[in-house]
């Protein structure tokens, strides 16, 4: 009777295996478990009914029952009652998933979909084979996707403000979430907020040092250029609400309202929208932020028509002509305090790409032009 038991057992958990034990996971919801699933549900928890019953009622035979064995058994019967308990509780529970009601901006990419670059270059990627590019790299021994309020601040997960605080529906629709422990690096569940460009994230892929002089980020250019571009699309697709962009090309509309949000250029943009998005697709946004936060290089944001004090010991007025070198000849000024470590490689920049990026800089402005 248990020979045949097991050998049923093992049958359908062959069944189970092929009956797409690969689509299907505890994450998801418990109604889309394979018949395999509920065969072997219902052969475990039978046969471990059936034990029970055996262990209790059986008659001992030979000797008499001494009521030490009667307490074994029914110390036995306890366990495995707990067993079948603690199953059931697991398919309720596993049952309930959908009552936790997956946030709007929950991550529900699937395989196929393409994301175009919100940075505007010609590429594009698919983000959900970008997402497990990540976990085969082991970018989480290294960074964490889920905002504590600490995170905040402390800084661990830039750019965020409490509407980032990580909720448990966040997580509901992925099949595998990548929270990660060690926070080496910044935490990256709005990465694609902060930097929508997939350009940037494969450069700074393939040499971090490139952008962070110290960084103890290990160079990932061996890796093919569609792990690369797969990957990077799963970036920017981080922490935009929604968190699924749209598949395609991205609905100008969605973001628009969004402070920050990727849009594709257009002809039509204003010379400093226009900056704004060479200043992420340029990589800029490597090295200086527009919040006021120190970063490789000083904040953009207040810049124009102040001051600068440079390692010269000279006082500087940040006007058009001085922006112009800083861009096309960083060696020329050094900003007090700073390391000189700016890339000379744009000073090849068009004329109208840089008046496009000092119109950006000068809108981070409030009195621009006072001086
Ligand atoms: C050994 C630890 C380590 C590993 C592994 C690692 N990173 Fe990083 N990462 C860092 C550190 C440190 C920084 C901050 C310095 C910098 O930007 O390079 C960082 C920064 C980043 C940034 C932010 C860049 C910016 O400009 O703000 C992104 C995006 C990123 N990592 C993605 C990844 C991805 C994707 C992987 C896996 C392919 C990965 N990292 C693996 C340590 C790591
Ligand atoms: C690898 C990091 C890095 C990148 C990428 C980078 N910069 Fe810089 N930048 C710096 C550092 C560091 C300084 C300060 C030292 C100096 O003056 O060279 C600086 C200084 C500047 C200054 C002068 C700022 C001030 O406060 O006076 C401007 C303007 C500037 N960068 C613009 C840009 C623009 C525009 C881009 C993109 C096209 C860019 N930078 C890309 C690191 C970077």
């Amino acid at each position: 009777m248990i020979r045949r038991l097991a050998l049923a057992a093992t049958l359908a958990l062959g069944a189970f295996d092929t009956a797409g034990a690969a689509e299907w996971h505890p994450y998801r919801h418990i109604s889309q478990a394979p018949l395999g699933f509920w065969f072997v549900a219902v052969m475990v928890i039978g046969a471990l009914l059936l034990f029970t019953y055996w262990a209790v009622e059986r008659p001992v035979s030979g000797r008499e029952a001494s009521p030490s064995r009667k307490g074994y058994h029914a110390l036995g019967a306890l366990v495995l009652a707990m067993t079948v308990f603690t199953l059931l509780l697991y398919v309720v529970v596993a049952g309930r998933i959908d009552a936790l009601g997956a946030s709007d901006d929950a991550w529900a990419w699937s395989p196929g979909e393409t994301l175009q670059d919100p940075g505007g270059s010609d590429m594009s990627g698919e983000p959900y084979r970008g997402y497990q590019v990540y976990r085969a790299e082991g970018c989480t021994y290294c960074h964490t996707m889920y905002v504590r309020p600490q995170d905040i601040a402390t800084g661990w997960a830039p750019g965020a403000t409490e509407a980032d605080v990580s909720v448990p529906q966040d997580f509901a629709n992925y099949p595998y979430t990548l929270l990660g422990t060690q926070r080496n690096g910044p935490d990256l569940s709005i990465i694609g907020r902060q930097i929508p460009d997939m350009s940037y994230q494969i450069a700074h892929l393939q040499n971090p040092r490139q952008f962070k002089p110290n960084s103890i980020m290990p160079r990932y250019d061996y890796m093919s250029q569609d792990d690369l571009q797969d990957l990077a699309a799963y970036l920017v697709s981080l922490g935009n609400d929604p968190r699924k962009l749209k598949a395609g090309t991205l609905d100008d509309a969605d973001t628009a309202t969004g402070s920050g949000g990727p849009s594709v250029p257009t002809d039509t943009d204003t010379p400093a929208a226009q900056g704004k998005k060479l200043y992420s697709s340029l990589g800029c946004v490597g090295c200086h932020s527009t919040d006021g936060a120190r970063n490789v290089g000083p904040t953009f944001q207040g810049l124009y028509g102040h001051d600068v004090a440079l390692e010269s010991g000279e006082t500087v007025t940040a006007d058009d002509g001085y922006l112009t070198r800083a861009i096309r000849d960083p060696k020329a000024d050094i900003v007090k305090g700073y390391p000189a470590v700016m890339p000379a490689a744009y000073g090849d920049m068009s004329d109208a790409d840089l008046d496009a990026l000092i119109a950006f800089i000068e809108s981070l402005s409030d009195d621009s032009g006072s001086h």
